[in-house]
């Protein structure tokens, strides 16, 4: 590391770990030292981040999502680039940038090695910490017109809503797109659908969170706990014909429902696993259905990077439901696992007006005074 845009980063810094013994209260502030930045790197200080249902799997400890020791929790945010190491050309001092799921996919088909060290989980910290190294080849830069809460939403819900909508099928005018449920990447999945002019009908366990999605453009609404049957309401909706692309978000047994809901030869994306990751499936049904099965996981720098154009150009704001402070980390979480919000929920990070904020910004500017970068 050297040259003006250098950093010697040698502060300490905050960050929220979980691990064993596992559980939201398990889930604990640590200090750690901030580390040189090896050629190739950055260190952004973060502003916001945003959590995910993955980080109530993580905390708790459940199945694949079970770290073996202590890690970084979260893997979505938005800071301020405040160092640089050698060799950087990507980012530069002062951009706000987020990093991306999978930091070494950057373009084109999964590869082993591209899925191998998801941020936040078993095999790489995370980024709920007051400054985070990144390569500067796995960050984006990020809209201007979102704020750091709407920003720090992005990298993994509204890349995977993105992913399943707008690449890996290609949602047209005119389809009809079945969203399940008010969460994260249901609400980007709404709000990518309409954007393509799609109609899109919503399922909800709730009137009021239905109401809120209809004023975000859905057509049509099903509460799923009022109407167990719900495909049957969902093909009645479409007269008989069932939709052309269901964004399957509950996993499980809950695929035989969304095969219901489809056409002929339409399209089921497979992203989440809220009832489980396993479940009795009628593949009968996905047969005579000539249906196509999309497993989406997240997706691409390309891709973040596409629907960042999309969303600036469209001036599409993403939906946060409630922003808390860093260290209202433990009630964020369960404003989560309760699954009492509708869209997606947001800490702010304040690091960046501690002391190591503060000595960093210092050695940028040489003014002890200096503000966060704008
Ligand atoms: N494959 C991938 O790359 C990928 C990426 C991101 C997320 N995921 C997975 O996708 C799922 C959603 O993630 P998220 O972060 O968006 O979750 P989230 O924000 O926590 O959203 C959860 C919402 O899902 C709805 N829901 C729960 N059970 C439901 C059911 N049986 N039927 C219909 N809706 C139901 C509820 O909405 P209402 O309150 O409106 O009922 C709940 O609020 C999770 O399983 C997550 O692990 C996968």
């Amino acid at each position: 590391m050297s040259g003006p845009s250098a950093v010697s980063a040698t502060g300490r810094a905050r960050a929220y770990v979980a691990g064993p013994p596992f559980g939201i209260d398990a889930v604990t502030a640590v200090e750690r030292s901030i580390p040189s930045l090896a050629p190739g790197q950055i260190l952004v200080q973060m502003r916001a981040v945003a959590l995910n249902y993955r980080d109530i799997l993580v905390a708790n400890g459940v199945g694949a999502w079970r770290v073996s020791e202590s890690r970084v929790l979260a893997s979505d945010g938005v800071g301020v680039v405040v160092a640089v190491g050698d060799a950087v050309t990507r980012v530069a001092l002062g951009d706000r940038v987020s990093g991306i799921f999978y930091p070494r996919w950057h373009d084109g088909e999964l590869t082993p090695d591209k899925l191998a060290v998801p941020l936040g989980g078993v095999a790489a910290d995370g980024v709920l910490a007051e400054y985070v190294v990144f390569d500067a080849e796995s960050v984006v830069r990020v809209p201007e017109l979102l704020s750091d809460a709407e920003v720090a939403t992005l990298p993994t819900a509204a890349v995977t809503a993105w992913h399943a909508i707008a690449e890996r099928h290609d949602v047209r005018p005119g389809e009809t797109v079945l969203i399940q449920g008010t969460g994260g990447v249901s609400l980007f999945a709404l709000q990518f659908a309409r954007l393509r002019g799609a109609e899109v009908i919503v399922t909800s366990s709730s009137d009021e969170k239905l109401e809120r999605a209809r004023a975000l453009g859905a057509s049509h609404s099903v509460n799923y706990r009022a109407t167990p049957a719900w495909d049957e309401r969902v093909v009645e909706l479409t007269s008989g014909r069932g939709v052309d692309h269901v964004v399957d978000v509950v996993g499980g047994a809950n695929l035989n429902r969304s095969m219901s809901s489809l056409r002929l030869g339409g399209t089921v994306s497979i992203i989440g696993l809220l009832a489980g990751t396993a479940g009795q499936v009628d593949t009968y049904r996905f047969a005579t259905k000539n249906a196509r099965l999309h497993g989406i996981e997240v997706g691409s720098r390309s891709m973040f990077e596409a629907m960042n154009v999309a969303i600036a150009t469209h001036r599409l704001r993403p939906v946060v439901d409630r922003t808390f402070e860093f260290d209202d980390i433990h009630a964020a979480l369960r404003h989560v696992e309760t699954g009492a919000h509708f869209g997606k929920v947001v800490l702010t990070v304040g690091g960046g007006d501690g002391p190591v904020g503060r000595a960093l910004r210092a050695t940028l500017t040489g003014n002890t005074s200096a503000r966060a970068p704008a």
